[in-house]
């Protein structure tokens, strides 16, 4: 009795006296737990709306040399303002009772033991914003075999990230300062440019919290070089969670983009790319333009088209491409290359003129 009321004595005068024991006793360890209880450390999550994972955060005691008896152990959220706030702890002093209790609505895990209990969270990952990157903060308080009271604590970091997103990309034919809606987004439906023509493609990319992404381009799935220009903006904070960062390629159609084959067209893609967590925009989701060229000065056979004309502006378009000149897309075999059909250029011009003013005409009906 009297070496109880000792120790009582001990632990409610003596917490000013406190000191700082060794830190690498207690440790906040963060784990994904999987639906078959199988346990992953980890040091980061990734926001993920359709996992069935949970994201434990425990304060693990190890064996404490000098451990007699844990008064309380916590486990905190510390925020950027450097305010503490509770989440659960438990008490070591009614060894009977003794079980994790929360002070938020967040069910609290772990087990009384003596000298290594363990305390902690467990969170849905689907539940998980990147606002729960935070510094989680464990305190423990013990009396020791010499029945002084130790105080340790251990914080840790937690990232919770948001992976970049969706890609939207914009073009503007050069040539013409006009935005391009209806033509090469997608490879059935391709842009027809000739060389010599540029076309200025924008690409709008949803970042996550990755701000340091930068846009990349590949052209027919190698990466430019510095044969063309391009500019990308700072990335913007667009909503919690979500940065938006703004790239631009001004490209001009040369000669060896008119030597691509007919199935190997001219195509012009941008994705996202994290370096420090090696990520890359997956396939399916970047954004391609594709581009039928055209070149005025190839020498090849022509031939002019026979398709009916109708009035949308894009077949009008095609259709002055195809008849210009010797103008042909290399990789396009003639389908009625006889000698008949070989004019010389300033004939095919001639006729070339002649077929639009009728068609224009045609199309004024
Ligand atoms: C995982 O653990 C929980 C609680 O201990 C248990 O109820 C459940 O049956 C376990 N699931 C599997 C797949 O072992
Ligand atoms: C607690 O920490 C000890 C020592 O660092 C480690 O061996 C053990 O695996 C940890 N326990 C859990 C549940 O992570
Ligand atoms: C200890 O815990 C038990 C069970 O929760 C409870 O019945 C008892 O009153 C507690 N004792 C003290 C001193 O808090
Ligand atoms: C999920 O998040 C909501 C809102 O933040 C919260 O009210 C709820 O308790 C959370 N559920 C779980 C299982 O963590
Ligand atoms: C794609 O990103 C844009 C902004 O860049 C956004 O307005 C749009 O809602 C996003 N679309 C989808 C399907 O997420
Ligand atoms: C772009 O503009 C030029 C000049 O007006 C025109 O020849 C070309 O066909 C246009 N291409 C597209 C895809 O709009
Ligand atoms: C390309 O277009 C974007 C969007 O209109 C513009 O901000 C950018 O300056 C243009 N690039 C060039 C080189 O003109
Ligand atoms: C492009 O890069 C290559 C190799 O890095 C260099 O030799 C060349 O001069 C560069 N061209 C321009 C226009 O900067
Ligand atoms: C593209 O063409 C424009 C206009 O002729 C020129 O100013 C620009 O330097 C060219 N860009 C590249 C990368 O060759
Ligand atoms: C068109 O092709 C003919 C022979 O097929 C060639 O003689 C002529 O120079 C070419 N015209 C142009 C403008 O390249």
């Amino acid at each position: 009795m009297i070496s109880c009321m000792f120790f009582w004595t001990l632990v409610l005068f003596g917490r000013q006296g406190y000191s700082q024991a060794q830190d690498n006793f207690l440790s906040v360890d963060f784990s994904i737990l999987s639906l078959d209880n199988t346990s992953q450390p980890v040091s980061a999550v990734k926001i993920d709306t359709t996992s069935t994972d949970r994201l434990n955060v425990l304060c693990n005691v190890s064996a404490i040399p000098d451990f007699k008896q844990f008064i309380i152990l916590s486990i905190n959220t510390i925020n950027q303002n450097g305010v503490i706030q509770r989440l659960a702890y438990m008490s070591g002093l009614n060894q009977t009772g003794a079980k994790p209790l929360s002070d938020s609505d967040i069910t609290p895990i772990g087990n009384f033991h003596a000298t290594k209990p363990t305390l902690g969270i467990s969170l849905k990952v689907s539940n998980l914003s990147c606002e729960d990157t935070t510094k989680y903060k464990c305190s423990l308080a013990y009396v020791n075999n010499d029945y002084k009271p130790e105080d340790i604590s251990a914080i840790r970091s937690l990232t919770v990230s948001a992976p970049p997103s969706n890609l939207t990309m914009m073009a503007i034919n050069e040539s013409s300062s006009l935005p391009i809606t209806d033509v090469g987004f997608t490879s059935a439906n391709p842009a027809a440019f000739m060389v010599g023509q540029s076309v200025n493609l924008t690409c709008i990319a949803r970042l996550g919290t990755h701000k340091d992404s930068t846009i990349k381009w590949n052209k027919n799935s190698v990466a430019i070089g510095n044969e063309s220009e391009y500019i990308e903006s700072e990335a913007d904070l667009v909503k919690a969670c979500d940065y938006e960062k703004t790239g631009s390629l001004f490209y001009n159609i040369t000669e060896e983009d008119a030597m691509l084959t007919s199935n190997n067209r001219l195509e012009l893609q941008c994705f996202v790319f994290v370096a420090d967590v090696s990520f890359e925009t997956p396939a399916d989701a970047r954004q391609t333009f594709y581009i039928d060229v055209y070149n005025p000065k190839a020498t090849t056979t022509t031939t002019i088209a026979t398709t009916t004309t109708k009035t949308t502006t894009r077949q009008y378009i095609i259709t002055t491409t195809a008849s210009m000149g010797n103008a042909t897309r290399n990789g396009d075999v003639s389908s009625s290359s006889n000698d008949q059909n070989r004019i010389t250029s300033m004939q095919s011009l001639a006729v070339s003129f002649g077929v639009m003013f009728i068609r224009y005409q045609q199309n004024q009906m």
